[in-house]
């Protein structure tokens, strides 16, 4: 288990790329995978998470090529995927465990999904019911957990309402809606993020949204595609946030996916004083892209918390880590899912952000992080928990303390950016 040691900073400048988009880049390799005919998608994720989407194909019989971050998919074969000799394993990948749930339970085959040990704690009853509500053959282990043998049956279209607003429920829900008989409907009261519509849109399948509703029609046909995984917006939060936390700071982030139901946290960087600028701003695959150019600016800080949350959750770490480097601070709201996360993110971002010294009250769904004036934040050791998130909010936070902090598990960043410290490292002066 690798330690990074981060020394602070005096400012941070330059251009960056980040890497593809982990939640995209999942969805084109599914789509891929069961396409008729050959797909070829550029700019893909780096992510160990994807790797363990593309390694879960390749079990189940597809043939995937990776040459750098270009993945070559031939398709699926006639007689669709294969039944796999052995376990899939989605690894740290509640995207990979949940999304793969809903495209397994139509299948004609068993098959057994399962994961490291923060997965095999993470909620997975909430995809096994509307999946059974479909006729779905679910057994999970107690508590409803990984791993899930799944026993693939003819399903049939349900209309299903969201009861937690997640894009993965969601997706799993409409990805199985693809092998059910009938238009299967997914209804969402608060809208999460929507690349499945647009995935499943490019590739071919009959897809109707309307108010609240996404619908698909069962045996839609899915055909190859070329396509462009725009960079990872979560990724960027981190720079964009180091040029708030450090003086004189310059940064811009090239190609980035801009989707709006992804871009709440430049919304909460903005209303606090925080202008992002979107520069290039276009059309890929459905998917908006764009440079992002951001100057240090002393920000507000405030609440965030409402519909944003759902749009913005991943990012919740970071902007509670700037938390100290504001005004008036940061105080998070309604948002109880950060405890079903890679770890249970309320508690990791209080526990670590008061060992460098910040004030924070923590609360069931949330917390409160009091701003500058409760004092600078000194260099401290931080608990990951495993958690690639946290190893690089609090490298963004550790950029501003007084004195080094140290990471454990730093390795655990490559979950979402292999490359996250050395890029980090470039881009910063002492
Ligand atoms: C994701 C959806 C979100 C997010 C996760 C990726 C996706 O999870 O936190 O990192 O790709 O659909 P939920 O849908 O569980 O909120």
């Amino acid at each position: 288990m690798t330690k990074q040691k981060i020394f602070p900073a005096r400012t941070i400048s330059g251009a960056v790329a980040v890497p593809g988009d982990k939640s995209i880049s999942h969805r084109y390799a599914i789509l891929a995978a069961l396409a008729s005919g050959a797909s070829e998608i550029a700019h893909f994720s780096a992510a160990d998470d994807c790797r363990r989407t593309l390694e879960c194909f390749r079990r189940l019989g597809i043939e995937i090529e990776q040459r750098g971050d270009v993945v070559r998919f031939a398709g699926a074969p006639a007689e669709g995927l294969r039944a796999p000799r052995r376990t899939l394993d989605a690894g740290n990948s509640g995207t990979t465990m949940r999304l793969l749930a809903g495209v397994l339970a139509g299948q004609a085959f068993k098959s057994k999904l399962d994961g490291d040990r923060s997965l095999r704690r993470r909620p997975m009853r909430r995809v096994i019911d509307p999946l059974t509500q479909m006729g779905a053959r679910i057994r999970a282990r107690e508590g409803g957990v990984a791993p899930l043998e799944i026993e693939g049956v003819p399903l049939h279209a349900i209309e299903y309402k969201l009861l937690v607003a997640s894009a993965q429920v969601k997706s799993a829900v409409l990805l199985a809606g693809l092998f059910a008989e009938g238009v299967t409907s997914v209804i969402e009261d608060v809208p999460t993020r929507d690349h499945t519509e647009l995935a499943l849109e490019e590739f071919g399948a009959e897809v109707i949204r309307e108010g609240h509703a996404i619908r698909v029609a069962g045996g839609s046909k899915l055909a190859g595609r070329n396509l462009t995984v725009p960079g990872d917006l979560s990724s960027a939060a981190f720079f964009l946030a180091a040029a708030f936390v450090l003086p004189e700071s310059n940064v811009l982030v090239h190609e980035v996916g801009l989707n709006p139901t992804r871009t709440a946290v430049l919304d909460a960087l903005a209303r606090m004083g925080g202008a992002v600028q979107a520069v290039s701003v276009r059309s890929e695959g459905g998917e908006l892209v764009g440079d992002l150019a951001v100057r240090d600016a002393p920000l507000a800080g405030g609440v965030i918390e409402g519909a944003a949350i759902a749009q913005l959750i991943d990012e919740l770490p970071v902007l509670a880590a700037l938390g100290p480097y504001t005004e008036q601070g940061i105080e998070i709201r309604g948002a109880a899912e950060l405890r079903v996360k890679e770890s249970d993110r309320i508690a990791a971002i209080v526990e670590n952000l008061r060992r460098m010294g910040a004030t924070v009250d923590e609360r069931p769904d949330g917390l409160r992080v009091e701003g500058r004036r409760a004092g600078r934040l000194h260099g401290a050791a931080i608990e990951t928990r495993g958690d690639h998130r946290m190893a690089m909010a609090f490298a963004v936070a550790a950029l501003g303390a007084e004195g080094p902090t140290v990471i454990d598990n730093a390795e655990c960043a490559a979950v979402s950016y292999p490359d996250f410290f050395a890029t980090l490292e470039k881009m910063v002066e002492r």
